[in-house]
């Protein structure tokens, strides 16, 4: 039995996860694959580093040209994260007549086009099914068992540690800022966490999943997209008195033709299955229209589940399976883009959150502003400030929190509303607009 030779570029979380499952499971790898897969190299920046892993003499190296020069190498596993010199190496591995394997989204969200082109030339494949929601087997779903249908709607919880931080500051009434450092310390948000909670990482594999479900390119720049770095606890809890939970939503639908897009927070109804995704988990709902709506859910990102989903892709690549599919893959493919809704036509209910001023007028003025932009109201909450409250801050007016519910409008409505709603002096700068996925 000829082994698979195989390289991992990246000895960090990922990477030493895939290697561990190599060298702990060769009778596995053998039975799946139907022949050995060996680890031949595994290239890191620093090989001083202490590794949480024991590996095979002279197997480390931080040479990453002795892989792409190496041809007993068939297979390179890119997981070293980042854009430069990631992208460089992968398409010297590509040109090096390697298949490549990735959990890298960022670098398939901006140089996917580019990436794949190379290997259709060079009748290479790359495999990615790590590089959205780690263990969950999307990638597959969308590319092989879905084939049969046009996929119509995509929305999905896909950063893990916005999902945490939102169920921790709900069930424990913690702030914002005390559950992001806890995050950290777990390992879930990256030390900087800006891409996992303002949005971009969860929009970059709404990219890849968007492209392998329809077929089109989008780039980032296309949609909305915002985070739940602004969001408060009393928002999470306005949402749950309403009967929904806060989940920062990616959505992908094809409506006329027409692409919506958007990532950001927005209310889920309570009994919907993504509501009930808690903590660092992931899920996708997915309808087709043959098959009606479909959920995969589990672990999206960690050392293991993560690997899990690399190794599987190394077995597709040793078996073959994984080169057959690769042409037909509706991705970075040379059709005419679908057009994107533009953001301002998108409709949908919309929760409103202001802070006001607790005296006569204040919401009549609202309700006017909102009524003139054409936004209809469904329900509102403002619950009474105590007289104490009241009586201890008579020289300055007391701010309350006011919540509105609006009927459906567009997002066009809202935004020219907003701007009237920031010249009234009894508002407070910091307005909550968010979309209700009902
Ligand atoms: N962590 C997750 O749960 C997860 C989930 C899904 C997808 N991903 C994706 O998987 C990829 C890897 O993530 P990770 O968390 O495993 O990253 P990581 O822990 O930061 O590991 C990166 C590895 O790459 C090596 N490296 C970096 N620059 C290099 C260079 N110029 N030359 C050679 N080696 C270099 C590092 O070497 P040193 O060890 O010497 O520093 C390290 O071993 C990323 O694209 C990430 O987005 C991660």
């Amino acid at each position: 039995m000829t082994p698979l030779r195989v390289a991992i570029i990246g000895l960090g979380t990922v990477g030493t996860g895939v290697a561990k499952i190599l060298l702990e499971h060769p009778d596995r790898m053998i039975r799946q694959a139907g022949r050995p897969i060996e680890l031949k190299k595994a290239i890191v920046r620093d090989i001083s580093r202490p590794r949480d892993i024991t590996l095979p003499e002279s197997v480390l190296s931080d040479d990453v040209q002795s892989v792409i020069e190496d041809d007993e190498i068939d297979l390179a596993v890119q997981l070293m994260g980042g854009i430069d010199p990631a992208r460089k190496i992968m398409l010297s591995l590509l040109k090096a007549g390697k298949n490549v394997v990735t959990a890298n989204k960022a670098l398939l969200c901006e140089h996917g086009d580019e990436l794949f082109q190379e290997a259709r030339k060079q009748n290479r494949c790359i495999a990615f099914e790590a590089a959205v929601a780690g263990g969950i087997p999307i990638i597959h779903a969308l590319g092989q068992s879905m084939t049969a249908n046009q996929i119509v709607s995509i929305e999905a919880i896909l950063n893990g540690t916005s999902n945490f931080i939102l169920t921790e500051m709900l069930d424990k009434k913690r702030t914002y800022e005390d559950v992001l450092k806890q995050a950290q310390e777990l390992g879930y948000a990256e030390a900087d966490p800006a891409m996992d909670v303002d949005g971009t990482d969860a929009a970059q594999k709404l990219v890849i999943l968007t492209q392998l479900a329809f077929g089109t390119k989008v780039n980032l720049e296309q949609f909305t997209r915002s985070g739940i770095d602004n969001l408060n606890l009393e928002d999470l809890e306005y949402a749950d008195e309403l009967g929904y939970k806060i989940k920062l939503l990616a959505v992908s639908k094809l409506i006329n033709n027409e692409l919506e897009l958007h990532v950001q927070p927005t209310l889920v109804k309570k009994d919907r299955p993504l509501a009930a995704v808690d903590g660092a988990f992931n899920m996708v709902a997915m309808e087709g229209d043959a098959v009606g709506k479909t959920w995969y859910s589990g672990a999206g990102a960690g050392q293991m589940p993560t690997a899990s989903a690399v190794v599987s892709d190394i077995i597709d690549i040793a078996i073959g399976r994984a080169q057959l599919g690769f042409d037909q893959l509706d991705l970075w493919q040379k059709q005419k883009p679908l057009p994107v809704c533009a953001a301002d036509n998108i409709t949908s209910r919309y929760y409103l959150r202001f802070h006001i001023e607790d005296k006569p007028h204040v919401f009549a003025d609202i309700a006017a502003i909102l009524g003139n932009n054409d936004i209809s109201l469904a329900s509102i909450i403002q619950h009474e400030s105590s007289e104490d409250n009241v009586a201890s801050n008579k020289s300055s007016a007391v701010q309350v929190p006011l919540v509105v519910m609006t009927h459906r409008t567009s997002r066009g409505n809202l935004i020219s509303a907003d701007k009237e709603l920031e010249q009234l002096s009894s508002i407070s700068a910091q307005r909550i607009c968010l979309p209700v996925a009902d």
